[in-house]
């Protein structure tokens, strides 16, 4: 649905979201960066919002809460000085929060980078030192941000996040001000710092203006990359691999690669995801898995939440949520894997031929043929097992 709607209607929704979650910094983190958005094409707009963002100052800026905060040991995070607005968001998860689903070979490289942190004395005997940086690399939705995070918990350090869209999109001069303040923050308090979305900056680079601040910044983050302390630990992750300066590719230690899961994981994510309406949904799981290979994680995941909800308000009955989502899914399939999928329908479900010939749109002929063909006569390409 929120592919349909423009980009003032996301905005809307997106604030309605973070309003109602009372995520009310968010809210104001937001609405900043809807103000530099609307600076040039909608000045009044922006004005107004501004001045909404002003009169309702951020509690955590209030002295009653600066002097609570005094009592904790909590560390004061940094500030965009003209917004307010906190710069690094903070995720302190204990250390049981559940494993993020991983490909095999991910699994063992992370596991690799969280002992050496573990073992860092012994690295240290042989004059070695353990992984500084990392850089994560991905379609969105594949596990990257989620994996920042737990790799902390492992360590038992926080979390922060520095979203470069949102910095990148400060003007210029504090760009680089509050990139600054974020970097120098990081590491003068344990922690594993993420830089997100760092192919903003390289998009920005594209255009003609401030060519010359640009290029300080991304020296900064060159320079910080080469010169973070061992006992820190700096992961950047990116959507958009092929934006990404050479010159900074080269200085990560890591290079961590997320890719769409594959048909095992497909499986395990469904079965994590449908928590305990897997009982209704089990019986299914071959044909969502084929359903939803291809997709990242967290589109199985947002398509599975709202199976459980209309299941749970009786809006529709589990055959009909997966008959619609096999409709909308079908097309992207090749003729095979369209075949491949109406012969599971007519094995594993009550659905007349008919119905599967016209779900899948394929011949009730064919389908006939292939279901009485024995398996692994003609086995499919991305057939699951
Ligand atoms: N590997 C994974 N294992 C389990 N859930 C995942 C995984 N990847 C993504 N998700 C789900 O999708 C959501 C978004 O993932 P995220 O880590 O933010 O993606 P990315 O940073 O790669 O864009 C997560 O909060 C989680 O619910
Ligand atoms: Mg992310």
């Amino acid at each position: 649905m929120l592919d349909e709607m423009n980009d003032d209607q996301k905005d809307l929704a997106q604030v309605v979201r973070l309003a109602l979650a009372e995520q009310t910094e968010d809210v104001r983190l937001f609405v900043a960066r809807l103000v530099r958005k609307y600076r040039n094409s909608n000045p009044e707009l922006a004005e107004q919002l501004n001045l909404f963002l002003r009169s309702k100052q951020s509690r955590t800026a209030t002295p009653l809460r600066k002097a609570l905060n005094t009592t904790t040991t909590e560390p004061i995070l940094p500030v965009d000085d003209e917004s307010r607005l906190s710069l690094l968001k903070v995720f302190k998860d204990p250390i049981d929060r559940e494993s993020p689903l991983l490909s095999a070979d991910l699994e063992e490289s992370l596991q690799q980078l969280i002992q050496e942190r573990k073992q860092a004395k012994k690295l240290a005997a042989l004059g070695l030192h353990p992984t500084r940086s990392a850089i994560f690399v991905g379609q969105p939705g594949v596990g990257k941000t989620l994996t920042a995070r737990w790799l902390a918990a492992q360590l038992g350090v926080p979390l922060y996040v520095l979203d470069l869209t949102a910095v990148m999109s400060s003007l210029l001069g504090r760009s680089g001000s509050n990139l600054r303040a974020a970097l120098d923050f990081a590491k003068r308090h344990p922690c594993v710092l993420l830089l997100d979305e760092i192919d903003a900056i390289a998009k920005r680079r594209s255009d003609e203006s401030d060519v010359g601040e640009l290029k300080r910044l991304v020296t900064v983050i060159l320079q910080e990359v080469d010169e973070w302390p061992p006992e820190g630990l700096l992961f950047a992750a990116t959507n958009h691999a092929e934006l990404i300066d050479p010159a900074l590719w080269r200085r990560f230690d890591l290079i961590v690669e997320f890719k769409l899961p594959e048909m095992p994981l497909v499986k395990d994510a469904i079965q994590r995801f449908l928590g305990p309406d897997y009982s209704v949904f089990g019986h299914w799981i071959d044909i969502l898995t084929f359903a939803f290979n291809g997709e990242s994680f967290s589109n199985i995941e947002r398509s599975i939440q709202r199976f459980r909800r209309a299941l749970a308000l009786g809006t529709a009955s589990d055959a009909e949520l997966i008959e619609n989502l096999i409709k909308s899914r079908v097309f992207v399939l090749e003729h095979q894997a369209r075949v491949y999928l109406a012969v599971l329908l007519t094995k594993q479900t009550h659905l007349t031929q008919h119905a599967i010939s016209d779900i899948t749109g394929v011949s009730r002929d064919t389908i006939r043929k292939y279901s009485r063909a024995k398996k692994g006569k003609r086995r499919l390409k991305n057939e699951p097992d």
